[in-house]
This record gives C-alpha cells, structure tokens and sequence, in this order.
C-alpha cells in the first residue's frame, strides 16, 4: 500500500480513544496524515498510554449531538472518515439498550446525516460487526455479506439497524461514500475492556486473580488481530476514495480459524503454563448456561480476498507473547 497516499490527509476518526480508533491514529499519525478524533470524555486507552493523542486534533463530546459534529465538519476539510464510536460491550448493551441503541443508531445516522450534500467527503467507513447477522446455525457459517440479519440481542441489534441506515446514505438518494466492515471479534494492544474474553483472561493470569467463564466454553468465535485489521481499515478506505463505484459494500473479515472458547482459555492458560488454575476453571465451565450472547459465529475473507487479495497476516499463536508483554506493561503502569 502506498505509504504517500496518506500523507497530510484531513481524517476524522470517531471513537479514536477506544481500541480500535487508538491503533488506527497511532498508524495514521505514523505516515504523515492529519487526525482528527471525537472523545467522549477522557479515560484510560492507549491513545494517552502512548502519547498519540499530541499528535491528533480531539473534540471533547457526543456522536449523538448534531450541532457539535456538524461544526466541526464545517470546520475542518475532512476526505477520510472513519465511524468507529459505539457502544461495544455487550453486558452493557444487555442492561441498558437504550444508551447502546442512542449511541449506535442515533450515533449513525447523526454523523452520515452531517455529512450528507457534503462536497469533499470522499471515504466513510463504518464499522459494523459480526453481531450484526445475528444466530445463525452452525452449518451456516462462515456467515457471507449477503445473509440477511437475524439480531435480536440489543448490542446486535443496534449493529443491525445501523447497518440499514448505513444502506440508505450509500444508496443512490444520497450517494455518500460508504462500505461497511463487519469483522469478527478483534484483539491486541490497547483492548480495554476487561468483559471481553481476552484481557479478562491475560489480566486474571497477570493480577492472579481467579477468571470467571461465562458459560460452558463450547460457542464458537473467531479472533482478528487488530494490526490485520488496521491494514485492512486503511486498504479499504484507499480503494473507497479511489473508486467510488464500491460504495455500498461490505466486508466481512475473519481468519478462517473459529475456536471455542475453551480453546482460547487453553491456549492463553497453557502460553503461561498455568495448568492447576486451568482445571479450575475448566471444572467451573461445566454446565454453565449463558443468556444474551449468539452461540456461533466465525468469519471468512473470500470476498476480501476476491476483490484484494487480502488476507490476515497474523496467527493467535503467533500473537499470544506480544499480547502478554503488552498487558504486563501496561497493568504494571496502571494499577
Ligand atoms: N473490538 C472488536 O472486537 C470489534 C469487532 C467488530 C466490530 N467492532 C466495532 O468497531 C468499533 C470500535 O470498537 P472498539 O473495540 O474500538 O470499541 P471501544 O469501546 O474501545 O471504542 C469505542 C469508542 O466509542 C466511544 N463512544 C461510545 N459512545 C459514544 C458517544 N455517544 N459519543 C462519542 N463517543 C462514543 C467510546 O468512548 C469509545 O472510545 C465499534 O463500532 C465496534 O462495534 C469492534
């Protein structure tokens, strides 16, 4: 990928102090471009932790407030966007559906709207998710780009919807430049959230404190790592603002390696040869009954593929050591 292409591109990332919208500024920053981020409020990410944030231009406030994203539109000359502010876990999302749904569907149609008869806009991407298919049975999987959705829990369920919105400012009424990722579950540097399954797991090994699966470990996931996916954020964009012809599409991206969780909890557990507190847990998993969460879901990249040639670089047990020593650090920094 050219290098120069993203030199002094004017480019908003929305939700740029999460996970994904951290590594994302951190790779744009690093070849050149000018970035833009909204925050919600200050918190701990990886954007303050490796200082990218005094490299980027931040507006302190809601995705969901008109006025506030419209001036800084109108403000600023942006080409490249990047919609990545969401309400991501789905605990919360369980609890509270209508925070998750203002912040994902509102959030949605309140940036695409801001942008709409905009002149220089010339590549959105938004980020959806795999949540947003929905359960699908096993033998239907991978899920392909033009499954219909079948979401019912609310995290998916916003995905979903914002998905539809999504379809209308890309169909031919508005024509705004847009494709559509759902990717499968990512993880690396800079995840947060300790409700998801892998810094839950490196955190109880690195803090020893006990990790409490959530059910019997047999749903089946599959894992991207996140500088496959920063690659493929990039790669997408480029292509989109090159050629308007893709606007509309979307891209699923997984690794054509589904694991249970099981297995992740195995490897993560055996990496650190942590076998006693593995049959603990593994004891634990027996019977243990989820609700709200969709069984089954894992990824191909066969249209990415088709059209790119792309395809993931990264391996989990390639990936399990750097992703340690990246916690360690950064517990250790933090406690
Ligand atoms: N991490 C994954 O495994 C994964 C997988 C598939 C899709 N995605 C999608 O990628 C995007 C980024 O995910 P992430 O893992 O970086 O999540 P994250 O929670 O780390 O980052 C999301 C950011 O959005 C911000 N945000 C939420 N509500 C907001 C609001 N009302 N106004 C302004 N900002 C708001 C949060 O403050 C946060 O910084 C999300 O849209 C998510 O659905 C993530």
């Amino acid at each position: 990928m050219s290098k120069k292409f993203w030199k002094n591109k004017q480019i908003l990332i929305t939700g740029i102090d999460g996970f994904v919208g951290s590594n994302l500024a951190k790779r744009l920053t690093g070849l050149g471009a000018n970035v833009s981020g909204i925050i919600q409020k200050k918190k701990n990410s990886l954007l303050y932790f490796e200082s990218i944030h005094k490299k980027c231009k931040l507006f302190k406030g809601e995705i969901t407030n008109k006025s506030f994203i419209q001036n800084i539109i109108n403000k600023n000359n942006f080409e490249i966007v990047f919609h990545l502010a969401a309400q991501v876990e789905v605990g919360v999302a369980n609890k509270s559906p209508y925070k998750t749904w203002e912040s994902n569907i509102r959030g949605t149609y309140t940036l695409l709207d801001s942008f709409n008869k905009n002149k220089k806009i010339k590549s959105i991407i938004v980020a959806s998710s795999d949540k947003s298919y929905g359960s699908y049975p096993k033998q239907d999987l991978p899920y392909k780009e033009n499954y219909s959705s079948r979401a019912i829990f609310p995290y998916d369920v916003s995905k979903a919807c914002a998905d539809m919105i999504t379809k209308t400012y890309s169909s031919s009424l508005f024509n705004l430049p847009i494709i559509t990722t759902r990717f499968a579950n990512i993880y690396g540097p800079g995840q947060l959230h300790f409700s998801a399954l892998i810094p839950d797991l490196v955190r109880s090994i690195i803090k020893n404190i006990p990790f409490i699966p959530r059910g019997d470990g047999k749903d089946i996931r599959d894992y991207v790592y996140i500088e496959d996916i920063i690659d493929l954020y990039l790669l997408l964009s480029s292509k989109l603002y090159k050629n308007k012809n893709l606007k509309g599409e979307i891209f699923n991206a997984g690794t054509n390696q589904p694991l249970t969780i099981k297995q992740i909890v195995k490897k993560i557990y055996n990496f650190k040869r942590k076998k006693k507190e593995l049959d603990i847990i593994l004891k634990k998993m027996k019977n243990k009954k989820t609700t709200g969460e969709i069984k089954y879901q894992f990824m191909d990249f066969s249209k990415l593929y088709k059209y790119f040639k792309w395809k993931p670089k990264f391996s989990f047990d390639e990936t399990i050591q750097e992703v340690y020593d990246w916690y360690f650090n950064y517990l250790s920094n933090n406690k």
